[in-house]
């Protein structure tokens, strides 16, 4: 049986400012989909938030792209969009960029990470979501998980993933995309994926030679980036990804190992600084300080038959804590910055928010150097 498992998510209203998802918002999306999940669409699914974004976990058997599940979903924003307005929360709507939907809610605002494929007798799965970053935010951990081999020691000792993994890299800005396979090709990859803002990892698959089907994912993130969408800022495109594990995979403590760093992301404050990005548990998903740090949250379940058991909250554990405290330092240290590069973004990154009429307001008073 094919399994698909999507996350679906969008910040429909901030509950301070950019803190936190309202609990009426979540009562709302959970109502909906009990009633999907009674009439049939979903077979399962659970519904939580990382800082001010509203996350969809579903399960389903109608495939990636799904009209009717994705419409569920534009559906659910709306009516808590709705809800938010009634609140007075902060920016009600923020990420739904159009006013009706057209079958597909790709490029409508909201971010989808999907993938469809066949259950294993056991299968873990992680559901990862961030707050107040970009996508390229998966690059670095989606790469140690799968590609490094001092991150997976699978990769060296399980013969079942000692011939690597195939990764599918989509150029956001010339809307392309390339396949790349590691360890062979691993430099290239690097060359490409460092470049966070513009090259990001949308898929991984086994290779032909593995037990697992080499055309069914083994991780999707969400890609979809909300100023290239919009043509200008409307706020940032927190990204969510979604991981398989063990057999034949990295194991679930090899996956959460790539987000052991505390790693550099962009769009903290205003969509415009750089700051590490904070494993946290959901509680603690609440972006305060400079509207932040980023935040990354992580649940796993188990997946049998399309249904998910109780999620566990992976990153609610002390073996979290040193990364945590590190990039508390961090935190003080690029703050320290203020509004110097490279705390803040490059003026390309800059492109898409209020910079530019600030610099407009000061155009004629340039003159030419002698
Ligand atoms: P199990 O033997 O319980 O599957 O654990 C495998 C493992 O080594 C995980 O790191
Ligand atoms: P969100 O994208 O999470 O709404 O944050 C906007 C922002 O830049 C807050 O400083
Ligand atoms: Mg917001
Ligand atoms: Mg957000």
């Amino acid at each position: 049986m094919k399994t698909t498992f999507s996350i679906i998510k969008a910040d429909v209203g901030g509950w301070p400012g950019h803190v936190y998802v309202h609990p009426d918002l979540k009562e709302i999306a959970n109502k909906k989909l009990t009633e999907a999940r009674k009439s049939g669409l979903l077979k399962d699914f659970h519904v939580t938030n990382c800082g001010d974004d509203l996350e969809l976990i579903m399960t389903h058997t109608n495939g990636e792209d799904s009209k009717e599940v994705h419409s569920l979903a534009w559906d659910t924003f709306c009516e808590a969009t709705e809800k938010a307005k009634e609140l007075g929360l902060y920016g009600a709507g923020q990420d739904l960029l159009k006013d009706a939907f057209s079958g597909n809610i790709k490029g409508m605002g909201p971010g989808i990470a999907e993938m469809e494929f066949t259950e294993r007798k056991a299968e873990p799965i992680v559901a990862f979501m961030m707050d107040k970053t970009e996508p390229g935010a998966f690059n670095f951990p989606i790469f140690k998980i799968f590609a490094d081999p001092f991150n997976t020691a699978g990769l060296i000792i399980d013969p079942n993933l000692h011939d690597g993994f195939v990764f599918e890299v989509w150029d956001i800005q010339e809307h392309k995309h390339v396949f790349m396979e590691t360890p062979e090709e691993m430099y290239g990859l690097l060359a490409l994926i460092g470049a966070k803002s513009r090259f990001v990892i949308k898929r991984v698959f086994p290779k032909k030679s593995s037990k697992l089907p080499s055309d069914e994912p083994v991780s999707a993130i969400s890609t979809e980036k909300l100023y290239q969408i919009a043509g200008e800022y409307v706020g940032k495109d927190d990204p969510a990804g979604v991981v398989r594990a063990q057999s034949g995979l990295p194991a679930l403590g090899e996956v959460l190992e790539g987000f052991s760093l505390g790693h550099l992301v962009s769009g903290w404050m205003r969509g415009s600084h750089n700051g590490p990005l904070m494993p946290v548990s959901v509680g603690q998903a609440k972006c305060t300080r400079f509207d932040g740090p980023p935040r990354v949250i992580a649940l796993g379940f188990q997946l049998k038959n399309g249904k998910l058991t109780e999620p566990v909250d992976l990153f609610d554990d002390p073996a979290f804590d040193r990364t945590r405290v590190e990039a508390q330092h961090i935190m003080d240290y690029m703050r320290r910055h203020g509004p110097f590069e490279p705390h803040r973004l490059p003026m390309a990154d800059m492109e898409y928010t209020t910079l530019p009429k600030v610099m407009k307001k000061l155009g004629s008073r340039f003159e030419k150097t002698k």
